[in-house]
Formats: structure tokens, C-alpha cells, sequence
């Protein structure tokens, strides 16, 4: 099955020149979004993964169905002020501006091998931040997986400069 044609392109959304991957198509798709989720699990089961990490929003829709297709832990990193308890916390540049990542301290431990996963790679600043927060927990890092990867961004270069494995489904 080719993924891709579940995925929409979306000219000019949210602004003016911005080609938006519309990945609910592919969610609307049973076989589709299980095939992506089982490519997944092929790739993880039995690499000693002990916790996923999602990243919010559309990273916790394929975080939590691995995670459960994997029989492990999901612990999300979520926009700020929307976790109660103590928190290691992550500013990070986007495009245009500033955003932040949560992550509740308690849910990682360092013995964890942990898989970030996230819809989308574009300029990195996300996964970067989230790389950034789990090493400040001493945790390892066993991969970054992503559905789309877009190549006129810079975040494949980034990752692969900073000597951080990945893994992406399709790119564009
Ligand atoms: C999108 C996407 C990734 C991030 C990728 O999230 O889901 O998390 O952008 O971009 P980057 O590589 O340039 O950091 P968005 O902040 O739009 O949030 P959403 O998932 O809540 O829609
Ligand atoms: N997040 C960042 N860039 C995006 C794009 N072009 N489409 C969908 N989500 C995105």
C-alpha cells in the first residue's frame, strides 16, 4: 500500500505559500492507518523499547496505537500549562516565533529506551526540543519515527547532524 496517496496536499493552509500534509485522510482509513502502524511494529518490537513518547497533538494519535500494538508505556509532551504535576519543560523556535514543550518528570526514568514519534518532520525545532528534554532526564533515545518527512525543510539534516537516528514512512 502506498501511504502517500492517504496523505492530502493542502496549498496555501494555514498561510499563503504553505503546503499542508493533511494526514487525516489516511486516519479515516482503517487499512491504511493500520498498515501504518503495523510498518511501525515491524520496525520496533524487538528493539528493547520500553516507553514511546508522543508529541502533541497529531504525534499522540500514532504514539498511542503503537504503544499499545507494543504492549509499552506512553508518556506525552504536551503544550504548556496542561500537565499538574513537576515538569522538565522545553522552549524551542518554530518558523515563525517561539513554542514549548511539558513532559512530566516522573514518567521516564533512566533505564527507559525510549521512541519519539511525531506525524511530521519539518525544521526539526519540535524533535529537537523533545531530544533536549529526555537527555536532561538521562534517558536513551533508541529512534525518532515519523510518517512524512518534508525535504525542503531542514529538520533531516538537522537530526543526522546531531548524530540522532530517525526513521520516516514517506517524504515530500
Ligand atoms: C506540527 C507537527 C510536528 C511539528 C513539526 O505540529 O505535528 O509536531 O509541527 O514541525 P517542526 O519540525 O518544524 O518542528 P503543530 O505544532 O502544528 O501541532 P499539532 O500537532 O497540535 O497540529
Ligand atoms: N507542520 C509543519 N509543517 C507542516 C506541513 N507543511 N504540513 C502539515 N503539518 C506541518
Amino acid at each position: 500500500m502506498q501511504i502517500e496517496t492517504y496523505i492530502h496536499a493542502i496549498p496555501d493552509y494555514p498561510k499563503p505559500g504553505i503546503v499542508f500534509r493533511d494526514i487525516t485522510p489516511l486516519l479515516a482509513n482503517g487499512d491504511a492507518f493500520r498498515e501504518t502502524i503495523n510498518t511501525f511494529l515491524a520496525r520496533y518490537k524487538d528493539q528493547g523499547i520500553t516507553k514511546i513518547v508522543g508529541i502533541e497533538a497529531r504525534g499522540f494519535i500514532f504514539a498511542t496505537a503503537l504503544a499499545y500494538a507494543m504492549g509499552v508505556g506512553f508518556v506525552p509532551l504536551r503544550k504548556p500549562g496542561k500537565l499538574p504535576r513537576e515538569t522538565v519543560s522545553q522552549r524551542y523556535a518554530l518558523e515563525y516565533g517561539e513554542d514549548q514543550l511539558e513532559l512530566h518528570a516522573e514518567d521516564l526514568t533512566a533505564d527507559d529506551n525510549v521512541l519519539i514519534m511525531d506525524d511530521l518532520l519539518a525544521t526539526g525545532g519540535t524533535v529537537l526540543a523533545a531530544v533536549e528534554m529526555l537527555n536532561k532526564l538521562n534517558v536513551t533515545i533508541a529512534e525518532c519515527a515519523f510518517v512524512i518527512q518534508l525535504n525542503e525543510l531542514p529538520g533531516a539534516k538537522r537530526l543526522k547532524q546531531a548524530n540522532i537516528p530517525y526513521y520516516t514512512l514517506c517524504s515530500f
